[in-house]
């Protein structure tokens, strides 16, 4: 199944030993042709025990290591590095379908080691094992990531850096198309409004300079949540978008209906929820609860956006009071409309229609619409009412005048 992968190609760095050094790697089939292909610049911090108190072993990964173990496969490959006095790194690759990507990193230590680790008090082989999640890279596509990745984990730390990286590579040759990760994508060029990305993500363009479009109008769909008599008891019809400013910078992400998931919980005693899990990273907790026993609302909004392979940004309110209707209705309200959350996070909805509690028939009651709980409307018809009466006051006032000083003027003058 797996074919044979051998050879560790060395990248001779001209003259001089650089203080860090570029750690270039082709794993070959048994055609001896490259199938998968890393370089990259990688350091590691680790903390260890020296008598009681930490020491920090600092080092990098050599230009010269040895590849034996590693494997290209159909739909997984493994490139392992050995380096040193028994130190070893490896990178797991997975494939489905037409992406792929690294889900795993792993990271041997020998303590035993006395130039990286002298003094230690412990002995033998330390494992770190790091989830690595990243989204998927198309085949056919290169990743490049020139900017700093850090994993941190158990006193280890492993900075990456100007990682240029390709597993499943077809005819031996490295792709010329790349995707790049966010945070090379530079700052200047990205206005405030990102194309619904979030940080960390990637991004496929083969430019990365140009600025990406403003975001589209979230797409509407209809989500549903059933009980355990698979009848609808709770629906929720919107477009939605979350907008959300992380480490000083602005992000905007539509949620897709084509990659999003709902699901939730129904009327157990007098709470709903709905969560949207939209596989590009962002999830969203919707609880609605039941005020008395006359309306619902919606009372606390949670959402998790994966930032970074290793980052989760979380946002939570629990004393909202929004999309309030009678019971036995569904809140409606068309227009696009800005709901903040938190002081670092808001949601949009569009064309919104919801109702978490007495369901029938898996349709919609009747609707209480957003426009009659708007002042903006009331108070201009107050004001125009306002506005009439006075006129009619005026006039009365007039035609009342006149005739009192008609009847006057005929005393005066018959
Ligand atoms: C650690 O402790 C032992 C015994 O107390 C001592 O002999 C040794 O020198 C210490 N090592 C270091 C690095 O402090
Ligand atoms: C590892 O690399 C990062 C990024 O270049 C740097 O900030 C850090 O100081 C380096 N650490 C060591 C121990 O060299
Ligand atoms: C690589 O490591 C393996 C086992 O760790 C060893 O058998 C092999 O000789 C090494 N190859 C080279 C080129 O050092
Ligand atoms: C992967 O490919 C198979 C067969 O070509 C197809 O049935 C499946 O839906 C695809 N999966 C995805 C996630 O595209
Ligand atoms: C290790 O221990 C030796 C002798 O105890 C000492 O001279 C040396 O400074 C220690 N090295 C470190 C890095 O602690
Ligand atoms: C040493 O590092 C470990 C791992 O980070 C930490 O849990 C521990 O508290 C540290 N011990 C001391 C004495 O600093
Ligand atoms: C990363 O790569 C670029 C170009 O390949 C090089 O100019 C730069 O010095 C590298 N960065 C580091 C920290 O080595
Ligand atoms: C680049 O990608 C396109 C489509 O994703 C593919 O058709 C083309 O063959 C790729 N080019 C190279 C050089 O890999
Ligand atoms: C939800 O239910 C409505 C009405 O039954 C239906 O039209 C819609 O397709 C359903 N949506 C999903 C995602 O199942
Ligand atoms: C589900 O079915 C059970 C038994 O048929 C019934 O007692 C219960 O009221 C039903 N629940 C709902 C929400 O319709
Ligand atoms: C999902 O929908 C978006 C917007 O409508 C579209 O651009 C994208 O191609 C769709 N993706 C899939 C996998 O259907
Ligand atoms: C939750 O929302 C309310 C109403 O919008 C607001 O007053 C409050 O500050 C928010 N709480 C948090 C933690 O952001």
């Amino acid at each position: 199944m797996y074919r044979y992968a051998c050879v560790a190609v060395v990248l001779i760095l001209g003259c001089g030993i650089p203080l860090f050094q570029t750690t270039d790697v082709s794993i070959l089939d048994k055609d001896n042709k490259t199938c998968m292909y890393n370089n990259m610049m990688v350091n590691f911090t680790v903390l260890y025990n020296v008598n009681g108190t930490n020491s920090t072993a600092n080092f990098v990964l050599p230009e010269t290591v040895n590849t034996t173990g590693s494997k290209c496969g159909e739909k997984s490959s493994v490139m392992i590095l050995h380096f040193g006095n028994g130190h070893s790194w490896s990178i797991h690759f997975i494939r489905n379908n037409d992406t792929y990507k690294s889900d795993n990193i792993t990271f041997t230590y020998n303590l035993n080691d006395p130039k990286i680790f002298p003094n230690a008090t412990e002995t033998g082989y330390r494992t770190v094992e790091n989830e690595y999640k990243m989204k998927g890279i198309p085949i056919n596509h290169y990743y490049k990531c020139m900017s700093n990745d850090k994993l941190v984990k158990d006193g280890v730390t492993q900075t990456f850096w100007n990682v240029t990286s390709q597993a499943f590579i077809k005819n031996g040759e490295l792709s010329q198309n790349v995707t790049v990760c966010d945070a090379d994508i530079p700052s200047t060029t990205v206005p405030p409004t990102t194309n619904g990305t979030t940080p960390g993500t990637n991004a496929t363009t083969a430019a990365p300079t140009t600025t990406p479009p403003p975001l589209p109008n979230p797409e509407t769909h209809t989500y549903n949540v059933s009980n355990a008599n698979n009848s609808v008891c709770l629906m929720a019809t919107m477009g939605m978008r979350v907008s959300y400013n992380y480490h000083g910078k602005e992000f905007q992400i539509n949620i897709e209906p084509n990659r999003t998931t709902a699901g939730g919980k129904c009327a157990e005693s007098n709470v709903s929820s709905l969560t949207l899990n939209d596989s590009n990273g962002v999830v969203i907790n919707f609880t609605f609860i039941k005020s008395d026993s006359k309306n619902f609302f919606l009372q606390e909004v949670s959402v998790q956006i994966k930032v970074d392979v290793s980052e989760t940004f979380k946002q939570t309110n629990n004393t909202l009071r929004y999309w309030e209707a009678s019971l036995g209705s569904s809140y409606m309200c068309n227009k696009m409309q800005a709901y903040p959350i938190t002081a670092n996070l808001s949601l949009t909805a569009l064309d919104l229609r919801v109702q978490p509690f007495n369901l029938e028939n898996d349709k919609y009651a009747t609707a209480e619409d957003c426009r009659s709980d708007n002042p903006g409307i009331i108070v201009p018809i107050a004001v125009g009412v306002a506005l009439g009466v006075l006129v009619l006051v005026v006039v009365v006032a007039y035609f009342i005048g006149r005739r009192t000083n008609r009847n006057n003027g005929y005393e005066q003058f018959s």
